[in-house]
């Protein structure tokens, strides 16, 4: 995998004194691994900052105003265990405080004064460990079993066609003999594939995520049988339930349904947060989706340079243009130039078969099988299937295939991610 540097350790400052702040700061510049992502006056600033900037690791002192520094570590270290570790700053004699601190959840401590190297090495040591410690608590994805394929539908836009384009992609392979397809609503807030298919779901990948540990049996009860045969595992019912369901869940839910099942169709959202990023970087077939219009076309040019960035071959990507507008869209020839890459399917604009089909909730690979967009959804089988008719590649070849590594892209990520958000 190709590495886009190492990305520098986000440092959240948590202290009433700006003086202290400052120093801090000055000393964390003198090292470049580093980036001040925020400060905080108070532990009340400090919770509400870590929430919004997810640093990895925050500062914090002991005695603030408002909430102090033991009960704003309690809160982090409890509801951003994945995301933020505490180092507690304290002076000497205050050791009983010390205690009550790491009680609370902070990972590492220093005690003033220091030098800057010590606290470079605290903060480093902090950050290896809770690399180490997260990377445990990843639920096991059982490779060696995995014998289905996982293609993600993906666009860094709404309404380009995503979510149709993966209910008729599921319900065109379940009309296979023998295939077994479960289509995934990663889109955790405000997904559709649920009502896009008629059904009102009563267990969701919320449901899954309120449990201990996830098996296969937990997972199945959650999906759905639809009429076309495939099964469902809708998104959460309510958007505020989407936050319970981490990136954890998502890989643990797709590890086991490529164990059993033949396609695990994906439908994302269009945000490149830790949920999408698993589910593109577990996916044998990326589906990038764009419309000819150049906001999508730009969003999609982006998606493609940071697929390359994370180290995902050409192959993995297919590119879908849907719903293209001879009127108003830009020509498919400026469209690949553009990109630098082929669109591998043209997916119609067919309103008087797609809209019905939505509004019921019916596929229209279903209910009207012999329309181009139906047609083109058969295309976008073969395109993503590898093993369908014309293709030599067994299924074998896929067994036991190797997902890319989650945690190593997640890190790649957030360097990215840092690099947009720090300029
Ligand atoms: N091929 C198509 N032809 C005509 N209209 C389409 C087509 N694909 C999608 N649409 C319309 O666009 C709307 C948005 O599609 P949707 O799949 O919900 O987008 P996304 O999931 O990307 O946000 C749908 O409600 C549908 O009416
Ligand atoms: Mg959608």
């Amino acid at each position: 995998m190709k590495q886009v540097g190492k990305s520098p350790i986000k440092v959240l400052i948590a202290d009433d004194m700006a003086a202290t702040r400052e120093n801090l700061k000055k000393l964390l510049s003198f090292d470049g691994g580093f980036v001040v992502a925020g400060e905080a006056e108070n532990g009340k600033e400090a919770v509400a900052l870590a929430k919004r900037l997810k640093p990895d690791i925050v500062l914090m002192d002991i005695n603030m105003p408002v909430m102090g520094g033991i009960e704003a570590t309690r809160v982090i270290s409890v509801e951003m265990a994945m995301t933020t570790a505490v180092v507690i700053v304290s002076v000497q004699g205050e050791q009983e405080y010390l205690k009550e601190a790491m009680a609370a959840g902070a990972r590492g401590y220093l005690v003033k004064p220091f030098s800057a190297d010590e606290l470079v090495s605290t903060i480093r040591r902090t950050h290896d460990m809770e690399i180490q410690r997260r990377a445990q608590l990843m639920p096991s994805i059982p490779l060696g079993k995995k014998l289905g394929r996982i293609i993600s539908v993906f666009s860094a836009k709404g309404g380009v066609g995503k979510t149709v384009i993966a209910v008729n992609l599921a319900a065109e392979l379940g009309k296979k003999k023998d295939c077994k397809v479960a289509l995934v609503d990663l889109d955790l807030q405000f997904g559709d594939v649920a009502i896009m298919l008629d059904t009102s779901p009563v267990r969701t990948i919320a449901d899954i995520a309120r449990e201990e540990e996830v098996d296969s049996e937990i997972v199945e009860a959650c999906l759905l049988a639809h009429s076309t045969g495939i099964r469902v595992l809708a998104s959460p019912l309510r958007p505020e339930q989407a936050e319970s369901v981490t990136d954890r869940h998502v890989a643990a839910v797709l590890g086991l349904l490529a164990e059993s099942y033949d396609f695990v169709i994906v439908d994302l959202s269009q945000r490149l947060d830790d949920i999408s990023l698993t589910g593109l970087d577990m996916a044998d077939t990326i589906l990038l989706v764009a419309t000819t219009e150049l906001p999508a076309i730009k969003n999609a040019k982006v998606c493609l340079e940071i697929m390359e960035s994370l180290g995902y071959e050409s192959s993995k990507i297919k590119l879908a243009l849907s719903k293209p507008s001879r009127e108003h869209g830009l020509d498919i020839n400026e469209i690949e130039k553009t990109l630098k890459r082929k669109v591998d399917v043209h997916i119609p604009n067919e309103e008087r078969v797609v809209s019905p089909s939505v509004s019921k909730g019916t596929p229209f690979v279903i209910s009207n099988p012999g329309a181009k967009v139906s047609l083109a959804i058969r295309d976008l089988v073969k395109a993503v299937n590898p093993q369908s008719e014309g293709n030599t590649v067994s299924k074998k070849a896929f067994k036991g295939q190797k997902p890319t590594s989650h945690k190593k892209s997640a890190g790649i990520f957030a360097s990215i991610f840092s690099m947009f958000v720090n300029g």
